[in-house]
């Protein structure tokens, strides 16, 4: 069998050396495209599912998708995996018990490796999720975006409130982790509704909640056929209070939309944030790799078919993107990730996941606390209060010089 390597396609000239004193913690995402029907506000690489799901094809081309994979990681522990999509939840127990199967015996998955599957409350029948827990499935996110029936119904879900505290249930049997996602400022929302929402998403007590301002997407039908949502002054009042409120219970808010409780945060996320490393399989998955001289990153083809018919091929065709990430844009690619947490991250991560020295980002460090954006703090790099509030601001000024 040939391998490819991704390692042959990089550019050289492509930027100075980057030596990395050690690698991050790795973990692998994996991307099923398909969901019940196309939600109108989503932009995620999901296509409405065919009568039948092909899920052998869908699995072969998978095994294949990794295997090219391996080469880049060999011996490397994997701390989490998360199965995203689209709608996973789809998939019979059957399936996801191959696909976890195939990740066992190919990858060094730590013994407690956090393992996640999205799921949709209209496909979320409570005896699959107890199959995928004995598959080794232990934590489950599920897309509940509202209590509220009409909120429900003019996001163009597939499911209503009982069915989505029916799955909450369900989920919370099948496993000891879940999360809620839950989006506001949805059309014709008022802040009291907000409220209410996320009111009853606490009072599960489930250990995560991700609380998601709705954005329009360009190419979505709501891009093409924009609701009516609520002005500037609502939506800030409804995350005004969603904070507050989360707050008030003990929830600890530890990035942007993520909050946690019990340290029930997501490890897999943390490693995102972090600028850890991940694997990226499955159609337009990406990937984020790190070796002591280089960082890369991968992207495969969006379209499931084309995915599926080039991924068995085993020649590398299946990227559609695969390049090394040049040591002028990883101090911005860097910042974009920690800044978004509230504890930021250990200041020597810096240097050790870009293998940029510390010292040629001090002079815009320096200057964003003395802004008063960054934290005056020796150890860490982290945001001020003021910083959270104009992130985009602060995460701009590391983007490299022009003609740099
Ligand atoms: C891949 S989906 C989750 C699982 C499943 N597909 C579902 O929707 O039930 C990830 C989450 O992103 C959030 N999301 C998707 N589109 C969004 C948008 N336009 N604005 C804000 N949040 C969005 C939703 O809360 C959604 O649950
Ligand atoms: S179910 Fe989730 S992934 Fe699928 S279209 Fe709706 S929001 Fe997107």
């Amino acid at each position: 069998m040939t391998v490819f390597s991704p390692e042959v396609r990089i550019r050289p000239g492509s930027g100075p050396a980057t030596l990395l004193p050690s690698l991050p913690p790795l973990s692998v995402y994996v991307h099923v495209p398909w969901c019940v029907r196309k939600c109108p506000y989503c932009d995620f690489n999901s296509h409405e599912a065919p009568a039948e799901l092909p899920e052998n094809e869908y699995l072969d081309a998978l095994q294949a998708d990794l295997e090219q994979t391996l080469p880049l990681v060999w011996g490397r522990q994997v701390i989490s995996v998360f199965i995203g999509g689209g709608t996973p939840s789809l998939l019979s127990a059957q399936a996801l018990d191959r696909m976890l199967a195939l990740l066992r015996s190919h990858l060094n998955l730590l013994p407690d490796a956090e393992i996640t599957l999205e799921a949709n409350p209209g496909a979320s029948e409570a005896s699959r999720f107890m199959d995928f827990a004995h598959s080794g499935v232990n934590r489950i996110s599920l897309g509940i975006q509202s209590f509220n029936d009409e909120a429900l119904k003019a996001l163009g879900r597939i499911h209503d409130s009982q069915q989505a505290r029916q799955a909450i249930e369900a989920a919370m049997k099948a496993v000891d982790r879940v999360n809620l996602d839950v989006m506001y400022a949805l059309p014709g929302q008022t802040p009291a509704q907000s409220e209410q929402d996320i009111l009853q998403a606490m009072s599960y007590e489930t250990e995560h909640l991700s609380l998601y301002h709705l954005t329009l997407e360009p190419n979505t039908v709501f891009a093409k056929y924009p609701p009516v949502l609520p002005n500037d002054d609502d939506s800030a009042a409804m995350q005004d209070r969603l904070i507050e409120l989360t707050a008030s219970r003990g929830w600890n808010q530890y990035e942007i939309s993520a909050y946690s409780k019990r340290g029930g945060h997501s490890r897999h996320n943390l490693n995102y944030w972090e600028f850890g490393d991940y694997i990226g399989i499955g159609p337009g998955a990406h990937g984020k790799l790190s070796f002591h001289d280089r960082i890369i990153r991968t992207a495969t083809t969006r379209s499931p078919a084309q995915w599926m018919q080039n991924a068995i091929k085993r020649d590398g065709s299946h990227y559609a993107h695969n390049a090394r990430v040049t040591p002028k844009d990883l101090p911005f690619e860097f910042m974009l990730n920690v800044l978004r947490l509230k504890e930021g991250v250990p200041a020597q991560y810096f240097q050790e996941r870009t293998g940029v020295p510390l010292a040629n980002i001090l002079p815009v460090i320096k200057r964003n606390i003395e802004k008063g954006l960054l934290a005056s703090d020796p150890v860490r790099i982290r945001t001020t209060d003021l910083g959270w509030r104009f992130l985009n601001d602060l995460q701009e000024a590391f983007l490299p010089d022009e003609g740099s």
